[in-house]
């Protein structure tokens, strides 16, 4: 394919696709987009780290050809296009690529364009490992118990965009078709007339292939639970119908791999009583039993016979090494996230559920400034990894803020690629950074003892401790700040660095108040 403004590297290849598996040539071309805002920053000392780990890692033998493509501001100011078709044409072409936050456009007739890119290439998994770096100043005592990984349905649910605004002719004509076919239904709205309306559709085919891709991804790094996320109590039909789908997935696609929660029950019950009948063992599955209609107390003696009938491959324990597949409420997640987060390992689930959970989870760890996330169709191979933050306009062209997002993306983007090797180095590099407690801004703050760096400073330091040992790590975790104020490292007139204080302007009326108060 041709471009006009897209330069396409002359040394590079395209990644392929065969047989369902990536084929990654050495020499790759990865079209990049650097992003809006503190985008520009960031990238800038990301694809530094980037190239460097890929150097370390393999020595010259493999490198990266970066493709620069536009979208968002850069991309209207120099072609009064928000998202070129070449854009997206050039993701599709080259299959996986990276980009920095982009700009919501007001007005620009596209809602936004990290959902635009979404839908158009079908990126229907949108992944967001959430794991806890040692010396994060955290709000939780535990951050550590916190490991991770979301796989968000990214193209449906509330998020198709079906919506029609109070007011507008489309709202009128959709409730007047809605009342005349649905009158039950449509009796249920309580302020008709002043009614907004969104539509919530859920497939059964977008429900599995995100089910199926994050089972595979938990089979694959022998991951200890998958937990499918659902608000299905309420809306049965669309969450409700995810969980059922997904369980149903499971047991069809994966029965020698895994073993849902009520099966570890039936068999648990029979391994601790070998004589237990099975309608005493449904008894004990479901503590209403006797309460419940006979059609009922029939579907749970079923259920326990299918449980028992797994016996050979799952008995006497041995499902104890399979995947557990099991299913929470949303809200009851997120309180037992905050509480029991060790419970928790791979999370599927709906778009909005995942919206909601994957940044929550995120400031667990220390925050959106290092949160990674990638979008992927894993049957097409496309994927674009990107800052899961915004443009966070007030500090762009500063220097200043954490490129962490940007780099822990490219990190899942080597290991899609399966550059293990210079995945694990950034790896290394990030988290023996911040445990030197040299780290940006955002970090600074809330770390005693930390040296405030700009961001492509932080950048050379990830690449400085790629293969170095990192110091010993202290835990600030959910701390009042005891020990000495962040410094921040100043040029002096002889352009030697040094650490300069931080300190609040009324820190020390802070500490009075808090030494009254004891
Ligand atoms: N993926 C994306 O492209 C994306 C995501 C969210 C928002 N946006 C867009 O970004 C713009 C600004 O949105 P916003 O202000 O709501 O959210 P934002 O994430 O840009 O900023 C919110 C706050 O988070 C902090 N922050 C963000 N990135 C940081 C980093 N790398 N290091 C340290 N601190 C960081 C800052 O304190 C900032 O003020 C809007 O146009 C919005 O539509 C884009």
């Amino acid at each position: 394919m041709t471009y006009q403004n897209i330069q396409v590297p002359a040394g590079g290849a395209k990644i392929t696709i065969k047989n369902g598996k990536l084929q990654v040539p050495d020499n790759p071309i990865l079209p990049f987009v650097e992003g809006d805002g503190t985008g520009r920053d960031i990238w800038r000392s990301a694809v530094r780290v980037f190239d460097a780990a890929v150097e370390k890692a393999y020595k010259g033998r493999r490198k990266i050809h970066w493709m620069e493509v536009y979208a968002g501001e850069k991309s209207f100011k120099k072609f009064n296009n928000w998202l070129p078709d070449e854009t997206t044409d050039a993701f599709r072409e080259f299959l996986v690529g990276i980009k920095g936050p982009l700009t919501t456009p007001i007005g620009g007739g596209i809602r936004s364009l990290n959902v635009a890119l979404r839908k158009i290439l079908d990126l229907y998994v949108c992944l967001r490992p959430v794991r806890y770096f040692p010396g994060v100043p955290s709000p939780v005592r535990n951050p550590e118990r916190v490991n991770m990984v979301i796989f968000r349905e990214n193209i449906e649910d509330i998020y198709a965009g079906i919506e029609f605004a109070h007011g507008s002719e489309e709202n009128q004509k959709f409730k007047q078709l809605f009342k005349e076919a649905f009158p039950k239904e449509f009796a249920k709205i309580r302020f008709p007339e002043t009614s907004g309306i969104g539509l919530k559709p859920v497939s059964a085919e977008g429900t599995e292939r995100l089910i199926r891709a994050a089972i595979r991804y938990a089979l694959l790094y022998k991951r200890r639970s998958l937990n499918l996320v659902h608000k299905g109590n309420i809306m049965k039909f669309t969450e409700g119908a995810f969980k059922d789908w997904g369980y149903a997935l499971a047991k069809r696609e994966f029965r020698d791999q895994i073993v849902t929660e009520r099966e570890t029950w039936i068999l648990g019950n029979k391994e601790n009583d070998p004589g237990l009948s099975v309608e005493d063992n449904a008894k004990v599955v479901e503590p209403g039993f006797k309460m419940m209609s006979p059609e009922q107390q029939n579907s749970i003696r079923k259920e326990v016979d299918a449980g028992l009938a797994l016996w050979p491959t799952h008995g006497d324990g041995k499902w104890k090494s399979k995947l557990l597949i099991k299913d929470s409420i949303a809200d009851v997640t997120l309180q037992f996230v905050l509480v029991r987060p060790q419970d928790y390992d791979v999370i599927a689930t709906m778009n909005l559920n995942g919206d909601y959970l994957s940044d929550a989870l995120a400031a667990q760890v220390g925050g959106i400034g290092i949160a990674p996330g990638a979008n992927i169709n894993y049957e097409t191979g496309h994927a674009i990894f990107e800052a899961t933050h915004g443009t966070a306009p007030k500090y762009a062209d500063l220097d200043k803020v954490n490129p962490g997002s940007v780099i822990l993306s490219g990190e899942l983007m080597f290991r899609y690629m399966g550059w293990t090797e210079a995945a694990d180095l950034i790896i290394k590099g990030i988290g023996s950074a911040i445990q030197s407690r040299t780290v940006t801004f955002d970090f600074a703050r809330n770390m005693p003892d930390a040296i405030e760096v700009k961001c492509s400073e932080f950048g050379g330091e990830i690449i400085k401790w790629m293969d170095k040992t990192p110091p010993a790590v202290k835990s600030y975790a959910a701390s009042t700040p005891k020990g000495k104020k962040a410094v921040k490292r100043a040029v002096s007139s002889k352009g030697k660095k040094k650490p300069v204080k931080t300190a609040r302007k009324n820190s020390a009326r802070k500490s009075v108040k808090r030494k009254s108060k004891r």
